[in-house]
C-alpha cells in the first residue's frame, strides 16, 4: 500500500509491532460505511466516474457480507482493517479499488471509523443504563415503604426506606446518562475529508459525507480532526464514573448478602458455589462488577496518558487508542447487564432490614426533633438529652424505642407520652417529608417523577 519508495520489506518484529488487525477488525462495519459515503461523494462530485463509484460500492457491500459471515482473512502484512478492506476490494474489482483512497488518508479514515464506533458505544451504554434504571425503579416501587438502616461511616444513622436507597443509585445513573448524551452531542462532527493532516486539493463535499454518516457537521480543523481523541476520553470518563457507581452498588450487594447483614439473598442465577465449602453462595457477579470498574478506570487513564505528549497531528501512538475503548465498552456492557439482572432478581429481606434499622437506636434524632418541636428545647440541648436516652437504653441492653415513658422521663421530664410513637422506625421515615427525603410518599413521588422524565426523553 505504501511501498513505492521502499527497497526492502519490514523486519518481522516491525511487522508484528505495526499490525493492529487483530484488534481493529472490530471497526469493519464503520470502515465500510465511511468508505461507501466517501466513494458516493467522490462519484457525485465527478472525482470518480459513475462506473468506478458503483463498482466500489458493490465491492464494499460484498466485503461487508463476507466479513459478516466470518470470512475475513487476517494478514499482518496488511497492517489494519482499512488495508484489509481495500486489499480485498482490489481483489474483487481490480484497478477501480485504487481510486477509493482519492482525497482521503488512513488518518481521517480511522478517526471517522473510530468516532462512529464510539458513537455506537454511547448508544449501547445509554441502552444499558436505561434497562438498569427501570429495574431500580421497579424494585424501589415494590419497597417504597420498607425500612432499612441508613448508614454514615457504615454505622447505623437514621432509618431510610429501601426504595429511597435504590433511587439514590438511579440518580447517579441519570447523571451518567446525561454525560453520555453530552459526549455524543460534542463528538458528532465528521473528520472525513481532513485527509492526512492538511485537507485536500480535490473538490470534495464534506457536508455530504458528514450527513451520510449521521454527523451534525464536518470538523473545523484538519490538524485537530486527525489527532483528536477527546471523544474517546469523554466516553471513557463517562464509562469510568458509571462503573464506579456500579461498583458502589455491587459493594452494597456483597455486604448485604453476607450472613451478618442478611439483607438480601442472591438467587442461584447470580451466585456461584465453592469447590470446597458446600455451604457457600458467593456473589461473584457483584464482585466482578466491582473489579471491572478498576479496569475501566485504568482504560481512561491509559488514554489520557497516551495523548498527553503527542505533537500535532497524527502519530502511530494513536493506534493504541482502541484496546482501552474496546475493553471499557465490553466491560461496561456486561456490568450494566449483570447489575440489571441482579437488581431484578435479588430477594430482599425486609424483616432483616427492619430489625437492623431498629437495632441501632436509629431514631435518636427523632427524639431530639420531638423535644425541639413539642417542648421548645434548643436542638443542641435536645441532642444531648437524646444521647443520654441512648446511653440509658444501651445500659439496659435494649433499643431506644423499648424504653418506658418512666425511663425516658428519668432522662428528661419534658418528654411525655406523645414522644413514644415517634420512636418507631416507621414513624421516623414517615416524618422525613422534606423534598428529596425518605418518607414513603416522597419516594413514590420520586418514582412518578422519574417515570414522567423517562416518558419525555
Ligand atoms: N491503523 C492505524 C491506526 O489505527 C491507521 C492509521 C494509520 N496512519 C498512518 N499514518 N500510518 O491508527
Amino acid at each position: 500500500m505504501w511501498g513505492g519508495r521502499f527497497g526492502g520489506g519490514p523486519a518481522a518484529v516491525m511487522r508484528e509491532i505495526n499490525a493492529s488487525i487483530a484488534i481493529d477488525k472490530r471497526l469493519w462495519r464503520e470502515d465500510i460505511a465511511a468508505s461507501r459515503a466517501h466513494a458516493a461523494m467522490l462519484g457525485k462530485r465527478g472525482i470518480l466516474s459513475a462506473d468506478d463509484a458503483a463498482a466500489i460500492d458493490n465491492g464494499l457491500l460484498q466485503i461487508a457480507a463476507e466479513i459478516g459471515a466470518g470470512e475475513l482473512v487476517e494478514d499482518p502484512a496488511l497492517e489494519d482493517i482499512h488495508m484489509h478492506i481495500e486489499h480485498r476490494l482490489s481483489e474483487l474489482i481490480g484497478d477501480a479499488a485504487g481510486r477509493l483512497h482519492t482525497a482521503r488518508s488512513r488518518n481521517d479514515q480511522v478517526a471517522t471509523d473510530f468516532k462512529l464506533f464510539v458513537r455506537r458505544s454511547i448508544d449501547d451504554a445509554i441502552r444499558g443504563i436505561d434497562a438498569l434504571e427501570s429495574a431500580l425503579l421497579a424494585r424501589a416501587e415494590q419497597h417504597a415503604a420498607d425500612v432499612m438502616p441508613g448508614f454514615t461511616h457504615l454505622q447505623s444513622g437514621q432509618p431510610v426506606t429501601l426504595g429511597h436507597h435504590l433511587l439514590a443509585y438511579r440518580e447517579m445513573l441519570t447523571r451518567d446518562r446525561s454525560r453520555f448524551v453530552d459526549a455524543r452531542a460534542r463528538m458528532n462532527q465528521s473528520p472525513l475529508g481532513s485527509a492526512a493532516l492538511a485537507g485536500t486539493g480535490f473538490p470534495i463535499d464534506r457536508d455530504e459525507t458528514a450527513a451520510a454518516l449521521g454527523f451534525d457537521r464536518p470538523t473545523a480543523n484538519s490538524l485537530d480532526a486527525v489527532s483528536d481523541r477527546d471523544f474517546v476520553v469523554d466516553y471513557l470518563h463517562a464509562a469510568a464514573l458509571c462503573s464506579v457507581h456500579l461498583s458502589r452498588l455491587a459493594e452494597e450487594i456483597v455486604l448485604w448478602a453476607s450472613q451478618p447483614f442478611g439483607f438480601v439473598r442472591l438467587p442461584d442465577a447470580w451466585s456461584t458455589g465453592s469447590s470446597i465449602m458446600p455451604n457457600k453462595r458467593n456473589p461473584d457477579a457483584a464482585e466482578l462488577v466491582r473489579g471491572h470498574s478498576a479496569r475501566i478506570v485504568g482504560d481512561l487513564v491509559a488514554l489520557l496518558v497516551l495523548l498527553k505528549g503527542l505533537p500535532l497531528a497524527y502519530a502511530k501512538d494513536l493506534q493504541d487508542d482502541k484496546p482501552p475503548l474496546f475493553d471499557a465498552h465490553d466491560l461496561l456492557e456486561l456490568s450494566l447487564a449483570a447489575m440489571a439482572g441482579m437488581i431484578c432478581d435479588l430477594e430482599f429481606s425486609p424483616e432483616r432490614m427492619r430489625a437492623a434499622a431498629a437495632a441501632g437506636h436509629a431514631t435518636a434524632t427523632d427524639l431530639a426533633d420531638w423535644l425541639v418541636s413539642e417542648a421548645n428545647v434548643p436542638f443542641r440541648e435536645a441532642h444531648h438529652i437524646a444521647g443520654r436516652a441512648v446511653a440509658s437504653a444501651e445500659a439496659a441492653g435494649i433499643a431506644l424505642d423499648q424504653l418506658s415513658l418512666g425511663e425516658l422521663q428519668a432522662v428528661d421530664p419534658r418528654i411525655d407520652q406523645r414522644a413514644l410513637p415517634r420512636l418507631s422506625v416507621e414513624a421516623s421515615v414517615a416524618a422525613r417529608q422534606s423534598a428529596g427525603g425518605t418518607a414513603p410518599e416522597r419516594v413514590r413521588e420520586a418514582i412518578t417523577a422519574a417515570r414522567a422524565e423517562i416518558a419525555a426523553r
